[in-house]
Order: structure tokens, then sequence, then C-alpha cells
């Protein structure tokens, strides 16, 4: 079950090669498995089967025998299952007899209360996620193993939407990041048991179940990947380590992948992330991934901050907290999660060319210093008068080159960029900022639906008054007003007049512990925002 790689590569480019060693180890869980149940629920013999339940309205299901009724009347009798939402009680059917019979081979039963009063469409299917995400934590906590839900048909969803949110809970709720961690025995003593979840329902739309289960588990599961590579410490996912994901993923269906090394960087004058990358001892990659589907449809230009480490550089950050920064990445492992995601679920209408930029930001005595001026790809010279305004240097040459190369219909960048993001909407919001009104809208509206919910702020000549350099075109950073700003403002040099979207998610990549099927460590936050805006995508055209 350990799935661990003995990772063994050569590196040149610098002035001196480098051999790393890798004893890379991502989790111990397998991933979760799918089916339908359509036998009787009461022949079930695993772990634990649930029951997601509302309040006076959990008496209308054909689905449940009269021996649950039974049980479930006395409960909520009792007042004790619909005290709160999110309560739970658990059933031992052992101990159950009904009419001189035990009508469950199940080990368990839980009970889960839910209430969606006042709920809307994507509300509810947060509520579900959320209820999914507590299963998922209570199925580990029992040592895994086969979990039977029934699907609550109830809702007023239909029942691809409760399968969507409900398989995105669990395979979310799942995740566990725990290969440097010794093996945990489950508490009844037994081995470790790999997940399995059986969804039941009354039978109706089948396929189209089926079908919004295989979809959610390929974004989930895309979602599990980036958390695996924003999980890694700096020292086990290295900008090599991008370009040889890009690498492998460029080997599936649709995909294409280019990776432009050191070297190719100089000769295309990408002086930006070459002086990032000079206080490091590993070289830098820039991973181009495309996904072609036809020619006649728009291209969207993704590009993620790839930053393995960020110290600072010479403006170095305090130590408190440092070890966070290897977090800095989560950008860059969003967009590549999402290439592979769109070619499993084979998006169609719309191509998309990921770019992720990757170095570390350290203070080696090569380092760029403050006051050091460097020429970015396309031209725009820039003055360094902070190295930790870095991500905004590397993301800058991607973008111009991105544009350069590929002529976007529309940009989406997507970076853990300023804390300024975290000071000013905290965890539970990503910033938005935007040159174009109906992206930041579709982004907006795929944020709401996939509940990683974004807010827009402003942008605007005003402030990027604040970059005004006297020795160069623009500086790297301003005054300690609106950061989150700025730094789009300085993105936004780079885009011209390409519809193009800036997602800040430094206050929701990591360690955001609020939810239940968002554990401590990375989130993969923008992946399912991404991947549903670029589902169904039509040409930005006019306004
Ligand atoms: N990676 C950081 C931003 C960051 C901070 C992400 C906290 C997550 C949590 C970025 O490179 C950075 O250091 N930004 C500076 C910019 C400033 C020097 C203009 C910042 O936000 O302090
Ligand atoms: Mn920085
Ligand atoms: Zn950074």
């Amino acid at each position: 079950m350990h799935i661990s790689t003995l990772y063994a590569s050569f590196f040149f480019g610098k002035n001196y090669t480098l051999f790393q060693l890798h004893w890379r180890v991502i989790a111990r869980m397998k991933k979760p498995v799918f089916q339908i149940f359509d036998a009787d629920p009461e022949s079930f013999s695993g772990e634990v089967m649930v029951l997601v339940l509302e309040k006076d309205k959990w008496q209308d299901s054909t689905l449940y025998s009269r021996a649950l009724i039974e049980a479930i009347s006395h409960i909520a009798d009792s007042g004790d299952l619909f005290a709160k939402p999110g309560q739970q009680v658990w059933l031992y059917p052992a101990m159950m007899d009904w009419k001189g019979e035990k009508p469950f081979q199940v080990k368990r039963v839980l009970l889960l209360a839910i209430d969606t009063a006042e709920a809307n469409h994507d509300s509810l299917q947060e509520k579900l996620r959320l209820c999914a995400g507590t299963i998922a934590q209570e199925a580990r906590r029992v040592g895994g193993g086969d979990v039977l839900i029934f699907l609550p048909w109830q809702l007023p969803l239909t029942p691809e939407s409760t399968a969507c949110s409900l398989v995105e809970g669990l395979v979310l709720g799942s995740y566990v990041f725990s290969g440097y961690k010794r093996e945990q025995v489950p508490a009844d003593g037994g081995p470790e048991r790999d997940l399995r979840y059986y969804i039941y329902g009354d039978n109706t739309a089948v396929k189209e179940v089926q079908r919004a289960i295989k979809q959610a588990q390929i974004m989930s599961q895309a979602v599990c990947v980036a958390r695996d590579m924003g999980n890694q410490p700096a020292n086990r996912w290295t900008p090599a380590d991008f370009a040889a994901h890009a690498e492998k993923i460029g080997k599936k269906k649709k995909l294409q992948t280019t990776v432009i090394d050191e070297i190719a960087m100089g000769k295309l004058g990408m002086e930006a992330i070459l002086a990032v990358n000079r206080g490091s001892a590993l070289p830098p990659s820039l991973s181009v991934i495309e996904y072609r589907t036809a020619k006649k449809y728009p291209t969207v230009l993704l590009v993620g901050k790839g930053l393995t480490f960020d110290s600072g550089g010479i403006s170095a950050k305090p130590p408190a907290g440092m070890e966070e920064m290897k977090f800095d990445m989560c950008g860059g492992a969003a967009v590549m999660a999402v290439m592979q995601a769109l070619a499993e679920l084979g998006t169609s209408g719309v191509n998309v060319v990921g770019l992720v930029p990757a170095t570390e930001n350290l203070s080696g005595s090569a380092a760029i210093k403050p006051g050091d001026v460097v020429r970015h790809y396309g031209g725009l010279n820039a003055e360094v008068v902070n190295t930790d305004a870095e991500g905004r240097l590397i993301l800058g040459d991607a973008i111009a080159y991105g544009i350069a190369t590929y002529a976007p219909d529309a940009v989406i960048d997507i970076a853990t960029l300023t804390g300024a993001a975290v000071v000013g909407l905290g965890h539970h919001y990503s910033c938005l900022l935007a040159n174009d009104d109906r992206l930041a809208k579709r982004l907006l509206k795929a944020g709401q639906e996939t509940g990683e919910p974004l807010w827009r702020l402003p942008l605007g000549p005003e402030y990027r008054k604040q970059l005004d350099s006297t020795v160069a075109d623009i500086k790297n950073a301003g005054d300690r007003s609106a950061g989150t700003i700025t730094a789009a403002c300085y993105l936004q040099e780079f885009v011209g007049t390409t519809p193009w979207a800036h997602l800040d998610i430094a206050g929701t990549a990591y360690n955001f512990t609020e939810k239940s099927y968002v554990p401590k460590g990375a989130s993969g936050a923008g992946v399912r925002t991404l991947l549903r805006a670029l589902n169904g995508w039509e040409k930005l055209s006019g306004a």
C-alpha cells in the first residue's frame, strides 16, 4: 500500500552537476473506489451504512426498510438526531432486533442530520459536500473498508448533482497525506483496509448518476494530486519534479508537454525568473502543457506560480512559520492538476495551455539583490526593490511568453502571491482581480458552484502608481497599502488587452481547516473552480 519511489535525478545547466536523491512518499490509503449498490441494503455486510436525514422530511423516502424506519423514528422522537445539523447517531445492528430477526449485516449504521432550509442550489451542494466530508472522516476513523451511502434523494437537486457533491466530499474528505508517518492500526486492531463507497439510490437516472460519479471522481482526484504536490516538503518537490510531472502527464492522450530549461530561458530572454533562481542551487523549470481539442475553439492560458520554497531571498522572511513557504507552489500544482483532469474528462469546446514557472527563492551568494534591475521576457525592465516579491517576477515572464507564443483568448493566473490577501480576506475567499467583467463573472460563478468562493478586488492606475520606479519601467513592490492589488497591477503589465483574471490563493491554498472535506495542509484550492469555469467555455466576445 506504500506508494514510495526512489528518485535519482541528474541536473545539468548550472555550472555543476547536482545529484539529488529523493525518497518521496505520497500516501498510504489508496484512492477510494465507488460503486452503485443495487442489492438489498439489509444484506450489505460492510463497516458502515450511512443515512443522511432531514427533520420532518426523512419519512418521505421509499428507500428505507420497515426496520430502518422504526429505528429512525425512535431516535427522531428522542430529539437527539435533529438537535443540530451535522448531528450523528450511531447504531450497532448486532444489538437491534426486529420482530425476532436481525435484519442488518452491516457493522454500524450512521445517521447524519442535515438542514437544507433556506439553501439555494449552490449552497445545497456545499452542504452535501460537507456532509460527505464528515462521512469520509468517519469512514477513515473506523479504518476504511466498505461503506454504503443512501443517496439523499429528497433534496431539490437532480440525482446527478446530488451524486456529484457527495462523491466530491467523499474523495476530498478521504484524502490523507501520511507517507512520512508510521502506519496507523484501525481501532478494531484489524489490518488497514481500502476505502470502498457504495451508493444506493432509487434506480432512477442510473446512467447519469454513474457519469456524475466518474466526473466528480476525476475532478476530486485532481485536487488530491495538487494537494500531494503541495504537501511535499521543498526538498521532495523541486522545480525538476514539476518538470518531470509535466512530462509524465504529457504522455496522456490530448496532452503535450515541453519543458523550458535554464538554458532555453536564457535564450528566450526570461531574465526575471533566472534572477529569482540565482540564489538557489537547483535549476528552474518552466513547464508548458497543452491540451488541444480543435482549432476552431478558443484558447485559454493558465499560469500557476510554482515557487517550491520562498525564503524571501535577500529580503528575507522572518523565521516563524517560514516552513509554510513550501506551499508557495500551490498555484503551479493547481494548474498541473487541472491539465491532467481536462484530458481525463475529455473537456470539449476549449484549448488550454498550462504554464508552470518553477524555482526556489533563496539567498545564495549569487542571489538577486534589492535594487537590481532585470529585463522581463518581451523587454519590460523591472527594478527589484524587494526580493520577496518574487512571484510576480516569475509570473511576468511566463504570462508574457504565453501570450506572445499562444495568442490566447483569455489568461487566468493562480498564485499564492501576497500576504495581503490573507490579511484582507482571511481563509474563506480567494482574491479575484480581472481586466474583463465577463471573465470575472464566469470565475465568480464557478467559485460559487464549487464551494471555493472568490471576492473581486479593484484594479486601476491609481494603484499602479505605487509601482513607479525612478530607474526602470516598474518596480516590483509598492508600499504596504493594497498589496494584493499592486501585485495584480504588476501582472497586468504583461497582459495588454487580452482578457485576464488573477486568483490570489495565499489565504486558501493551505492550512485552511474549516471544512470537513478540506484537511490541514495543501487544500488544492482553485482546481475545481478552474475546471468548472473551463467546462462549457465559449468565446469571450465583445463585452
Ligand atoms: N509567497 C509570498 C506570499 C504569501 C505570504 C503567501 C503569506 C502565503 C502566505 C510572496 O512571495 C511574498 O512574499 N509576497 C510579499 C510581497 C511584498 C514583499 C510586496 C508579501 O506579501 O509580503
Ligand atoms: Mn515572496
Ligand atoms: Zn512567494
